[in-house]
């Protein structure tokens, strides 16, 4: 390590430090989503493959769940790979899969050690078999943890969701099990991938892209949308800590106005 690459990392971890002395704990959101973006840009603007940007990725995965879960954040899910993510070119559909098995190889000691339960939402059944079998083993041997909820969406998409808790509830209805005039808001939330999770609280987007991607888009009708401009690559533990203080000086006011909020 050189000179100024120690100053850098010094002064990286004091500023992070000062941001997380500022975040109340108090007031933590339940659950963040990310939808980690800008690896192929991240990766292209040094010349490199987008692969290389995918792998670059992975720290900043490490650096996000090790810091929600030390700020004591229940849930984090995040967007992985989307349904339309298939349609990319197969060598990089490919690495994407590669790396993923390699993670949770990776990763699995120390989601037990922090006492992380990992989670996964999405249309697995499409997955690579090997990723399907290793992700829903890591799933089982995590599945006693209960300091954080780390949710992968892979093969994730909200519309796909939405059509499979459709098509549920078309057969439960046509079974008698419920009547149309019966459907309410918990009626589909129990037919969602995220049933037993809080609705997000607070959405990230990094690369500097305004859009939601198909993800979540029943769950986060309430959520407080943040966006940077940092590709994922470069997102750190500190950019965490910017959202999450973000998100304190939001008033949160569900269709209501201040004065109802204030009085309470
Ligand atoms: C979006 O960047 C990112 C992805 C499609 C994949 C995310 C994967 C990782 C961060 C690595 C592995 C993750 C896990 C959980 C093991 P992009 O390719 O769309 O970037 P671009 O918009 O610049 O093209």
């Amino acid at each position: 390590m050189t000179w100024t690459e120690f100053k850098t990392g010094k002064a990286r971890a004091e500023n992070a430090m000062s941001l997380k002395e500022k975040i109340d704990i108090e007031r933590l959101p339940q659950h963040v989503a990310i939808i980690m973006d800008g690896n192929g840009r991240w990766a292209k603007k040094q010349g490199k493959h987008r692969i290389f940007g995918h792998q670059s990725g992975v720290q900043s995965v490490r650096e996000a769940a090790e810091s929600a879960a030390e700020l004591g954040i229940s849930y984090l899910t995040l967007y992985a790979f989307s349904t339309e993510n298939w349609n990319r070119p197969k060598i990089e559909v490919n690495a994407l899969m590669s790396l993923l098995l390699q993670t949770i190889n990776d990763e699995i000691v120390t989601l037990n050690k922090n006492n992380i339960r990992l989670n996964a939402i999405g249309d697995l059944q499409s997955l690579p078999k090997r990723n399907r079998d290793r992700l829903l083993k890591a799933i089982e041997e995590t599945s006693g943890n209960d300091r954080m909820t780390l949710t992968l969406a892979l093969s994730y998409s909200s519309r796909w969701e939405i059509i499979e808790a459709a098509r549920k509830l078309a057969v439960e209805i046509a079974n008698g099990q419920c009547k149309p005039e019966e459907v309410d808001q918990e009626c589909i939330e129990k037919l969602l991938t995220t049933y037993n999770m809080p609705d997000p609280e607070l959405l990230i987007r990094t690369s500097g892209e305004y859009r939601i991607s198909n993800f979540m888009l029943w769950q986060i009708a309430y959520a407080e949308l943040y966006f940077t401009p940092k590709f994922w690559p470069d997102f750190r533990k500190e950019d965490l800590y910017e959202a999450i203080l973000n998100f304190q000086c939001r008033e949160r006011r569900f269709g209501k106005i201040s004065e109802q909020l204030n009085k309470k």
